[in-house]
């Protein structure tokens, strides 16, 4: 059952459009990821869908309730987690949910509970009278994450929940997204590392200069990966460049550098490795070792947007 329905979605500022008029739904209970690079529209977009910016066009419907004309109601229905935390730095962890569960309409008996019960979710039971200024990053994400739930949403938008957290918080960060979400919250994030995508998200949409470029389940874009074939290769240091020679003698692979002595090549298919050796021979290329790679959604992304993978972080974890 779709539970968020988009069409046509779009946001100009002034003759610039940033959303080019999407279309999309997302399922009840899943995590749907939007992946894309800086100044996509990631960002743009999350925030019309939640009320936070105004949509020029389109439409956008949350279990049938239309979030740009009902946006308050929509928004009973979200919990939102922007990209800046919205919390207050002078009030500690729990007086932060606790004011949020007011602002939510709950009892206050009822509140307390639910921000004890939060607390402990999120794991900061223990700095629960820590003025919130003076958390850490992922603490204070962790935090807006509770407070973004306080209200049991049916879902929850985050944008881009693990950026400039260290790898442990991002961890835990992920887990608690993927806990959050076997108990029923369907999720919707933005993100632009690879990785995550690939490790969260039951479907993933690629967004690129304001435009959907491909959506498909993670496992039907691991497939379409592991259909195709990556042969990395280690070459001697040279002048010639080996992706000039191998696109001019193999139109049909595609080859990018990874470094100075480093390329690879990707196909759709299986790639026949002898013809490529030949061709290093005619052209006097020393090729030390040829390795094939575990096609991965980097593979796809890159193919299908022709961004390289490096522009689009990967590896949440490797900062
Ligand atoms: N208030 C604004 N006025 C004009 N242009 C804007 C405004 N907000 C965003 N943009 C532009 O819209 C485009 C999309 O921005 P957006 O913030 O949605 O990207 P993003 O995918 O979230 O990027 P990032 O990964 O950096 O967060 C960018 O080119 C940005 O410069
Ligand atoms: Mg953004």
């Amino acid at each position: 059952m779709d539970i968020l329905k988009v069409e046509n979605l779009t946001k100009k500022y002034g003759n610039f459009t940033a959303v080019a008029g999407i279309s999309f739904s997302v399922q009840k209970g899943e995590i749907f990821g939007f992946l894309g690079p800086n100044g996509a529209g990631k960002t743009t977009t999350i925030n019309m869908l939640t009320g936070l910016a105004k949509v020029t066009e389109g439409s956008a419907y949350l279990a049938g309730i239309d979030c740009v004309k009902e946006t308050k109601r929509a928004q009973g229905l979200m919990g939102i987690v922007a990209d800046e935390s919205n919390l207050y730095p002078e009030m500690n962890g729990w007086e932060n949910l606790n004011f949020c569960g007011a602002l939510y309409g709950l009892e206050k008996n009822e509140r307390k509970e639910r921000a004890w019960e939060l607390l402990e979710l999120v794991g900061l039971k223990e700095v629960a009278h820590k003025p919130f200024g003076a958390y850490s990053r992922g603490m204070k994400r962790r935090l807006t994450i509770a407070a973004g739930i306080i209200h049991n949403p049916e879902v929850l938008f985050l944008d881009e929940p693990t950026t400039g957290i260290d790898v442990k918080s991002a961890r835990e960060i992920r887990k608690m997204l993927l806990d959050l979400n076997k108990r029923g919250t369907t999720i919707f994030l933005t993100t632009h590392y690879i990785e995550e995508a690939e490790r969260l998200c039951d479907r993933i949409a690629f967004i690129v200069d304001g435009k959907i470029v491909k959506i498909d389940s993670t496992r039907g874009l691991l497939e379409e990966a592991q259909r195709g074939q990556t042969v990395q290769f280690t070459l001697g240091n040279g002048s010639l460049k080996p992706c000039e020679i191998l696109r001019g003698a193999f139109p049909g692979y595609r080859c990018q550098v990874i470094d100075a002595k480093t390329i690879r090549v990707h196909s759709g298919k299986a790639i026949d490795l002898i013809p490529i050796v030949d061709v290093f021979k005619d052209n006097s290329l020393a090729l030390y070792e040829a390795k094939v790679i575990r096609p991965t959604l980097e593979e796809i992304f890159v193919q299908i947007t022709g961004i390289e993978a490096k522009k689009i972080k990967t590896g949440g974890d490797k900062k």
